[in-house]
This record gives C-alpha cells, structure tokens and sequence, in this order.
C-alpha cells in the first residue's frame, strides 16, 4: 500500500467515525484546543480544529463550558512539560466537577515515551492519547473513549504522509503555514525534537503547489514554508530538488504576495538561496538564521557543523546581495561546558551580525540528549546572569534597528486589531516587523502602505498612506 492508498482509506474511515460519534454522542458539543510550542504545533492545531468541527464541535476559548480539552504539548524546554503538567491538574480538578468532560493529549510530549508513560501514571483524568504522526486518528480515538471509557491511545513513530490531505482552519485566512517537511536529520546535541518528530522527510512538490494553490485561491496573500530544517528540503525525495527550486516555482502562484520560511540550519544554506533573495519579488526581506552559540568550540560540541567564522562568512554573504535583510537568530546560553570565554564569543558574534530580533533561551537539560549526558552541566545563576547580559546586548541594537525605520514608507499585511488599543490595527512588514497605526477593521486582510512615525524594541508604530 503506498501512501496515496493509505491516504485514501483512513479518510473514508476519517468520514465513518466522525458519522459515528455524531450519531451516537450528539454534536452540540463544545471543545478548546490549548497549543504549546512552536508553528509545527500550531499549524497542527489548526488541522485539529478542522477536524472537530468536522465532528460537529464547536470551538471554544472557555475551558469551564468545555466538553473535549485537546493539549497540544511540546517538549523542548523543560518549562514548556511543566506548564502542560500544570495543565493537567486544573483538568482533573474540573474533572471532577464535570465527569463528561474528556480530555486528550498530543503533540510532542506524547511522542516522548517518559513523557507519555508519566502522564498515564498521574493523571488518570486523561482519555485520549495520540502523537505528532497520527492526528487524523482523533475521532476514532474519541469513539472507542466514549465506547469503554478507558484511555484510547495511539501513537505512530514515522510519518505515515497522512495530515495533510486533511483540511486545517487557518487562524488568518490571509496567512498561511504550510508544511514542506516533517522531522530534522540533525540532532544537535541539545535537542530533543528528532526524537519526537521523527526523521526528515519532504513532501512532493506537487502536493505544495497545488496546496498553495488553493489558498490563494481562498484569500491566502503570504504562506509560511515550515520546517526544522527548509534548507535540506528535497534532499531526500525520488526526483531531489532545492529548496531554493521550490522558493522560484511558489514565486509563480497567482494571488500569492509574500513568502516566508522557517527554520534554516546554516550549516545547509546555499548560495542558490542567497540568490533567491535577489531574484524572487515575492521572498520577504526576512531571514530566520539560528546560530545558537558565537564560540566555535560550542557550536561543535552542539553538533551543529558550521563555525562561527562560517556563519559570519554566511552572513556577509546575504548581507551582500540583499543589504535590507532583516536578520533574527535563535541564541542559546548555558550549554554544559560553556565558558565565560564562550558566551564572550556570543556577545561579540552578536555585535557583529546586527539582528534585527532573536529568540533568547537557557539551555534547558532533555533526557535522552547527548547533551544531556555532559556532567559540566552549567549552575542556574550563572546561566540567568549570562541571559541576561545577552539580552543587554541585543535589544539596544534591535532598538537602533528599528528607530532608522522612521520616514519610511513600508507594506504592512494588515493581520489583526491592535492588542492595546481597539482603533488601531496592527500587521506586519516584510521584514516581520510588527506595525501598529490606525485604520478601520476593513484592512484587515489587505496590504497598505503605511510611513512610520515612531518605533521602540519591539514594534513600529505609523500612518496609513490611503
Ligand atoms: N530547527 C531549528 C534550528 O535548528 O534552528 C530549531 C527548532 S527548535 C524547536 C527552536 C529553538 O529552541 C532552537 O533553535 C534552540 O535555540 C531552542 N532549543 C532547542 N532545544 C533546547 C534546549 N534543550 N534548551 C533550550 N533551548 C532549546
Ligand atoms: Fe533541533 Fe537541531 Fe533539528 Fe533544529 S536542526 S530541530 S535544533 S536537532
Ligand atoms: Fe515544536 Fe516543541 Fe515539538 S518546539 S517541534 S512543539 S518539541
């Protein structure tokens, strides 16, 4: 059976248990979907939705009128367990005020079999259990739950190329995620994600474009390409092709706009990408580079397969053909073993590449890692004062980055009301710079030019140019 069969067969089968709990457990029913981690996860969350309102729910933001909680989890920090395990208790204390209510969990903890066998162990509130590989399983997983009420559980270690013939519900309908990969290859010393998301596979270009195609077709102006690796996307497929390949075909798709990616590893990024930012109108002024560590002697120990000189020469290079790119990094502080020296080497690559933002994390120990192993395990304070020293260092220049934006005439992709203040809108510009400015609701939706007037670390603020 190869993988169209398969596709084909657990949706005729999607259809009969989606009829079957319809039938049997009513569909005035209402769930609320709580997502932790990163796009990967959210995106899977939204096919979640489409699934349960598939099955009659609705979707709901009130955990107490809730009748189905679905934890989408993540695993790679320690905090990002503890919180869903916080989760958790307030479930079984609601629980048991409201013994209809079902809860399941998934995502990348549930792929974790520590993970997993600790949340059977201590939270016998929990009914349904399935993993990153599997999500289209959810309503035959929900039926056999209401039919024994005990735990229904599965978990697919590979990728089977199933989600996603399945539909998902957009947040936006203007923006997009797509998923061109699954898994990562890497496994950097420090992470855990290749044990939970399994190995790198691409999807058939044909599947993207023509994914791409459809939403333009439903209103979609930008598409985010996600994977953990995009740069190696193809490798592996029975007619290889580049990422920067697919980049130049999606560039071609009418009614499209923007096109963003994420994440690159350096190690992979090609002068052909580089290239990409030169030649395709459509490749936002944005590049996500993690580099995680400015010392050469971390970065191997990471497993991470490029220097900080690379990186730098890397660096240049983009800067070179495209001398507006807006840069953003991951950095991490407090790899076992990293010395005063090391996290010096950090500030100093810092200084050097001007990032536009970043992603600051402590490193945080994940059994199972290599990482994990290292008995040069760096003490608490010392790594909260080397975060913060980082953070001192970056956001005065994000701060400068930002302030040379007043005058300027930028497109911002309208997304949403402001946060703070309900006449303003706010979106975003090509460079992911977050705008606010006032404008009515109507924009929502639309690309507008906008001057901006003001800015501080973390956002620009404008006029509408109508
Ligand atoms: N695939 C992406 C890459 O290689 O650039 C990264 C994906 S990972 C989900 C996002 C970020 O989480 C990483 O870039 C890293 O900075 C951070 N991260 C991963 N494992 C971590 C750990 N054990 N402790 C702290 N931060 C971690
Ligand atoms: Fe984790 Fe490294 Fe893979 Fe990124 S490339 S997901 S950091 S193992
Ligand atoms: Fe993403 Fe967390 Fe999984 S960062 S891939 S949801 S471990």
């Amino acid at each position: 059976m190869d993988n169209y069969d398969l596709i084909r067969d657990s949706k005729e089968n999607i259809d009969e248990y989606i009829k079957n709990v319809e039938k049997n457990y009513g569909h005035n029913k209402r769930a609320k979907i709580i997502t932790h981690g990163c796009q990967m996860n959210e995106h899977d969350s939204e096919k979640i939705e489409w699934i349960l309102e598939k099955m009659g729910y609705e979707i709901i933001q009130d955990l107490a009128d809730s009748d189905l909680v679905v934890l989408n989890t993540c695993s790679v920090r320690h905090s990002a367990e503890d919180k869903v395990y916080g989760q958790l208790g307030v479930l079984k204390h609601l629980k048991k005020k409201k013994n209809n209510l079902k809860v399941a969990v998934c995502g990348c903890m549930m792929q974790r079999k520590e993970s997993r066998n600790y949340v059977i162990d201590k939270f016998e509130n929990v009914d349904i259990i399935f993993g990153t590989n599997n999500i289209w399983k959810l309503p035959e997983l929900l039926l056999k739950n209401y039919e024994t009420n005990k735990l229904s559980m599965d978990i697919e270690e590979n990728f089977s190329g199933i989600d996603d013939t399945l539909g998902a519900n957009r947040l936006y309908p203007y923006k997009s995620y797509v998923n061109i990969m699954y898994g990562c290859n890497n496994f950097c010393t420090f992470c855990i994600v290749p044990y939970t998301r399994g190995r790198e596979q691409s999807r058939d270009p044909r599947d993207i474009i023509r994914e791409i195609e459809l939403l333009a077709k439903n209103g979609t102006k930008e598409v985010t390409l996600l994977g953990q690796n995009v740069n190696s996307y193809g490798k592996n497929l029975q007619k290889p092709i580049s990422f920067a390949n697919l980049l130049y075909r999606i560039n071609e798709i009418d009614g499209i706009d923007r096109i963003r990616f994420m994440t690159s590893h350096p190690k992979d990024i090609s002068d052909e990408l580089i290239y990409a930012y030169r030649d395709l109108d459509k490749l936002c002024n944005f590049l996500h580079l993690p580099v995680q560590s400015g010392s050469s002697r971390i970065l191997k120990l990471m497993n991470r397969k490029y220097s900080k000189e690379d990186y730098l020469k890397k660096i240049d290079k983009i800067k070179t053909v495209n001398p507006n790119i807006a840069l953003c990094t991951d950095l991490m502080v407090g790899f076992p073993g990293e010395t005063e020296e090391d996290f010096m080497e950090t500030i100093d690559l810092v200084k050097k590449v001007q990032y536009d933002t970043s992603f600051t994390f402590i490193y945080s120990k994940r059994e199972g890692t290599f990482a994990a192993k290292s008995n040069e395990q760096i003490p608490d304070k010392i790594k909260h004062d080397r975060f913060q020293k980082l953070i001192d260092v970056l956001y005065p220049i994000q701060f400068e980055k930002n302030k040379k934006n007043i005058g300027r005439n930028v497109k911002v992709l309208v997304e949403d009301v402001s946060k703070n203040n309900s006449e303003n809108v706010s979106g975003r510009t090509e460079e992911f710079k977050l705008v606010n400015f006032r404008a009515d609701k109507n924009k929502i939706g639309k690309i507008v030019n906008v001057k901006i007037t003001d800015t501080n670390t973390f956002s620009l603020t404008g006029e509408i140019i109508e």
